[in-house]
Order: C-alpha cells, then sequence, then structure tokens
C-alpha cells in the first residue's frame, strides 16, 4: 500500500500548460513543466482524460478509449511523458470515465443505427412511457434528472425510442448489465496497464450499476424532474462489479497499481466497504461531504460554512475509516471552486489562509490530493456575464433557471460561487504575457490577478503557498505518525480552531488551525506538556521551533511534535 505514504497531484491538461499556441493544454505543455511537480515532491500525478473526444464535457465525454486526443497530443507523446515520469519517480494514474461513452464512440453509433445492432444493448434504451408518444413533454422513459440540468433522456427520433444520460446528452450510460460491455471495459484497462500506467480514477464508479427496472423517482414540489440516484447510486451490483475489475484487470499484476473511486453520494459505511481490502475492490474513494457543506438543497443555493460542520463531517470520515478501509484527503479538483475562496479569505489573507486550510487537510490521516493551481493558492475566477464561462454544467443551469424565470443576477451571483469554470482557469506560470500559459489565446480567460498569484512568483518567495506545499508534503514523507498516526479531533464545538493530534508509537503531532481572520487563543488539553514541543511546521513566517504560544495569529495554523512515553 506505498499510497499511503503519496501525495497525489492532479492535472486538468486543459488549463496546465499549452505547448503548441492553440491556447488549450497538451501533453507538451505538461512534459515541459515536470521540473515543477518534482521540485513539489508530489509522488502521483492524476490525469484527467486526454483520449479523443468531442469536449462536450472537455473530455469527460470520450469517443476512443485507446488514443489520445489530437488537441492533447499523440500516443507517442504520452508514452514518453509516462517515461519521463517514471524517469523521476513518479506514477501516473490515468482518469477512467466508464459509466458513458461519448455519443460519439463507434460502439454508441452503432447502438444507434438500429435496434437490432448488437451494441444495442450496450447502452440503456427504452420506448417512451406508457399511453404517451415519443417526443410529447413527459414521455421519458422514467422522470429522472441529468445531472446537467433537463431529462435524462434523449429521443432517438429514427427508432422512437429513448437513451439514458445522466450527464449530458453527450454522454450515454453504458448498460453494464452486458457481460460484453464490462469485457470491453477490462481488456482496455489492461491495454493501458500493459502500457505503463500505475492506476485509474474512477470517473463516478458508484454510478454505473442501475436498477434495471429504471423506476420513477419522487418529484419534489415545484420540480420538473426527479431524483434518479435511488436506482443508481450504489446501485445493486456495484460491489460486484468492482471485485471483476478487481480481479480481471489488476490481480497478479506485478506493478503496484492505485484505484480511487470518485464517489458521489458515498457515505462512510459504504466506504468502508469499497476500501477494505479485503474485499479487493478500490483503495480509496472521493466523496463529497466536505465539499458541500456550503450548499443547500442543490450547489446553487449557497450558505455560509460552520467551521463545526466541518470538524463533524471530517472527524467521521477519520473514524469510520480507521480500523478498515483508507480516506482521500482533497479540497479541490475541476469539479469545485477554489478553496481559498470558498473556506478561506481570498483578500488580505489570501496566503496565509490557503497555507491554512492545506495545513489542515494534508495533516488528517489518508492520502491528499493536490488540484493544479492549489498549490499557489488560486483564487476563484471572475466573470463578468454569461459569456465568460465554458462549463456545460453552468450554461445548462444559467439557460434552465433564466427560463424558468428566475432572476438572471441572482443566477449568475451563485454561478461566479459555484461554477466548476473557477477551477479550470489556467496556470499561471509567470507575470508574462497570457501568464506563461499560451502564446495564443487561452481557451477560457486567465485569472486577472496572475502578476501577483503566479507559480514564479511564489518559487522565487520562501514564504508562499507554494513552499508551505512543498513543505507539507515533505513532512508527510520524513514523519511517520503523518502517515500512520491515529486520528484525535480536539475541541470539537470550537468556532475558529480546527485542532487535532495524531499518535504514531511515542510520537505525537498537535496540528492547530486558526480558521479566521482573528487572533485566538488555544486551550489544548495537556498544554503544560505541549509548551517543551518542537514545532514542526508553521504557516507564519516568524513562527519560532523552540516557542509555544498559547494564541495563534489570524489563519496562523501550527504542527507541533512531542515523543510520549508508550504506555
Ligand atoms: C465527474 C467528473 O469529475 C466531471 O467533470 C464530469 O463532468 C462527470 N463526472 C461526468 O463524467
Amino acid at each position: 500500500m506505498w499510497w499511503r505514504d503519496a501525495v497525489l497531484y492532479q492535472v486538468y491538461p486543459r488549463s496546465f500548460a499549452d505547448g503548441d499556441g492553440d491556447g488549450i493544454g497538451d501533453l507538451a505543455g505538461l512534459a515541459s513543466h515536470l521540473d515543477h511537480l518534482a521540485w513539489l515532491g508530489v509522488d502521483v500525478v492524476w490525469l484527467s482524460p486526454v483520449y479523443p473526444s468531442p469536449q462536450d464535457d472537455n473530455g469527460y465525454d470520450i469517443s476512443d478509449y485507446q488514443d489520445i486526443d489530437p488537441a492533447f497530443g499523440t500516443l507517442a507523446e504520452f508514452d514518453a511523458l509516462l517515461a519521463a515520469l517514471h524517469g523521476r519517480g513518479m506514477r501516473l494514474v490515468m482518469d477512467l470515465v466508464v459509466n458513458h461513452t461519448s455519443d460519439e464512440h463507434p460502439w454508441f453509433t452503432a447502438a444507434r443505427s438500429s435496434p437490432d445492432s448488437p451494441y444495442r444493448d450496450w447502452y440503456w434504451w427504452r420506448p417512451p412511457r406508457a399511453g404517451l408518444t415519443a417526443g410529447e413533454p413527459g414521455a421519458e422513459p422514467t422522470n429522472w434528472e441529468s445531472v446537467f440540468s433537463g431529462p435524462a433522456w434523449e429521443l432517438d427520433e429514427a427508432s422512437g425510442e429513448y437513451y439514458l444520460h445522466l450527464f449530458s446528452r453527450k454522454q450515454p450510460d453504458l448498460n453494464w448489465e452486458n457481460p460484453q460491455v464490462r469485457a470491453a471495459i477490462h481488456s482496455m484497462m489492461r491495454w493501458w496497464l500493459d502500457r505503463g500506467v500505475d492506476g485509474f480514477r474512477m470517473d463516478v464508479i458508484n454510478f454505473i450499476s442501475k436498477d434495471p427496472g429504471l423506476p420513477d423517482a419522487q418529484v419534489a414540489a415545484g420540480a420538473s424532474y426527479g431524483d434518479g440516484s435511488l436506482a443508481f447510486l450504489n446501485g445493486p451490483r456495484i460491489h460486484e462489479y468492482l471485485a471483476e475489475i478487481h480481479r480481471e484487470v489488476f490481480a497478479g499484476r506485478p506493478q503496484a497499481v492505485l484505484t480511487v473511486g470518485e464517489m458521489p453520494g458515498v457515505t462512510v459505511e459504504d466506504a468502508r466497504l469499497f476500501t477494505d481490502p479485503a474485499r479487493a475492490e478500490v483503495d480509496m474513494v472521493f466523496q463529497f461531504e466536505h465539499t458541500s457543506l456550503d450548499q443547500g438543497d442543490t450547489k446553487w443555493d449557497v450558505r455560509p460554512f460552520v467551521l463545526q460542520d466541518l470538524k463533524k463531517s471530517l472527524g467521521r470520515w477519520q473514524e469510520g475509516l480507521a480500523e478498515v478501509g483508507w480516506n482521500s484527503l482533497y479540497w479541490g479538483n475541476h469539479d469545485q471552486p477554489r478553496v481559498v475562496s470558498r473556506y478561506g479569505d481570498d483578500g488580505e489573507h489570501r496566503t496565509r489562509s490557503a497555507k491554512a486550510l492545506a495545513t489542515l487537510l494534508h495533516l488528517h490521516r489518508g492520502t491528499p490530493y493536490v488540484y493544479q493551481g492549489e498549490e499557489i493558492g488560486m483564487r476563484n475566477a471572475t466573470f463578468a456575464g454569461i459569456e465568460d464561462f465554458r462549463d456545460l454544467e453552468s450554461l445548462n443551469h444559467y439557460a434552465e433557471a433564466v427560463g424558468r424565470g428566475e432572476d438572471p443576477d441572482a443566477v449568475l451571483a451563485a454561478l461566479r460561487l459555484m461554477s466548476r469554470d473557477n477551477a479550470r482557469t489556467p496556470i499561471p506560470w509567470d507575470a508574462s504575457q497570457r501568464a506563461g500559459f499560451t502564446t495564443g489565446t487561452p481557451w477560457i480567460g486567465i485569472n486577472p490577478d496572475f502578476a501577483e498569484v503566479n507559480v514564479a512568483a511564489e518559487r522565487a518567495d520562501e514564504g508562499s503557498v507554494l513552499h508551505h506545499y512543498r513543505r507539507l508534503v515533505a513532512l508527510r514523507h520524513q514523519e511517520p505518525a503523518v502517515v500512520h498516526g491515529d486520528f484525535t479531533m480536539l475541541l470539537p464545538e470550537d468556532e475558529q480552531v480546527y485542532a487535532f493530534t495524531r499518535r504514531h508509537g511515542d510520537v505525537e503531532l498537535l496540528v492547530l488551525v486558526n480558521v479566521s481572520g482573528q487572533e485566538v487563543a488555544v486551550e489544548v488539553p495537556d498544554e503544560e506538556a505541549w509548551s517543551r514541543s518542537r514545532l514542526v511546521l508553521g504557516t507564519v513566517d516568524d513562527a519560532d521551533g523552540s516557542a509555544w504560544t498559547p494564541a495563534l495569529r489570524p489563519w496562523e495554523a501550527r504542527v507541533h511534535r512531542r515523543l510520549v512515553t508508550v504506555g
């Protein structure tokens, strides 16, 4: 379980670095910045999809699982990148998107060509609802809403049948009930492993098993569609399918692979089953509880975030996976707003709060993931109007909400806070024109703060967020208590201080994080003993390694270490 000691770094290739001047990041751009990743010290790169794709959902709509999209490069460039990463002692994890394909994948074009096609059953096709005519409002086979607004079914005019798409209409869902589908996916995964990749991040993998009865969902008052997830979230055969993947693809491989399943709606109890090594399903899951604490009924209903809720949530996951299973630790990815704008202070305290949140997360028990740009404390984007957005989820939501009569300014205000495009602005490498991202016109606006927030500037500044991330990675690699220590939450009711200990053998770490802009006094149990501890990591430049202070400055975080007698 080498990945317990590892730090992963997610690359969203479109926005990382552009090597050929077309305004879209690519493999050549990524290859030219491996020094950055090596300097940071990360162990594994998770690469978001680079496969051929119509790019309806920026590559999460795949039309060929076994090639590279020309916008990103070639298979030869991919092989060279993989070799270069391996040469530097890093590993590469691919994105596996197999809940759905693109509607332009040959499997789907064949399926759509005729109800008699041998591929028809590779997807979910259904006639219109009994008593209604195809195309009539409400004739969809179920009343489910798509994750990207509107119905989850699209009518195929030629056959008069509908196909299921839980995401966009260009992302038809594969029918995993069909053993040929599963065999094709297994063989594709083996092909990538044979090429040398080191594992997979599995996109919405807990959606792949559907209740074949496809029952209608409850519809909330005033809504047009229902949430069908009862029929497909951790569906009836999910554990069987994951165990089968393990058997067919991973078992007996000489290389040590890593698997992490993206699992919306997963509970701690489910996650314990999914990540129990004895069950051989996945190594870790991505859960979404802690990234939903600022939301009401939908992600667009943004609420203030309360620190005690974060403690309750992360604390429960720490406890629930303490003995069996393992946690993934993340703040950001390509679907989440920037954490410093969300749970931190992206104004006066940008640097300090980004460091504080990073310390809080990385000192939990689990494997941390750094999303590109997080290591320099990137802020949310600045979007003037709807024309600045690119993401189909945001655009669909805007059209749908405004169409339904919502105030366009209010819809925009929510998009500015929660849109996935916040995470997708280009990485600012330096303060030069177009931030060193591209020589062309970037596909999405560059964050206007790039003269201040960029990799080169932070590299030159020891007190930067970037240097702090590097120290956090190094600490994990040097201090076994960070990886293996048990976890005890302190001060659960405190509204400003997030505090916990990690204990491994005779080493104990105390992590104190001031999640506020005010100076606060801390009262930790056993303060007398901690007053003689060593400060191994601090976030405020003048923190002195030998000094214990009973107060934390605004957004200050400290990690103390002491030896305890093993009783
Ligand atoms: C989750 C991915 O992270 C997201 O970007 C994508 O839109 C959906 N799955 C559909 O593939």
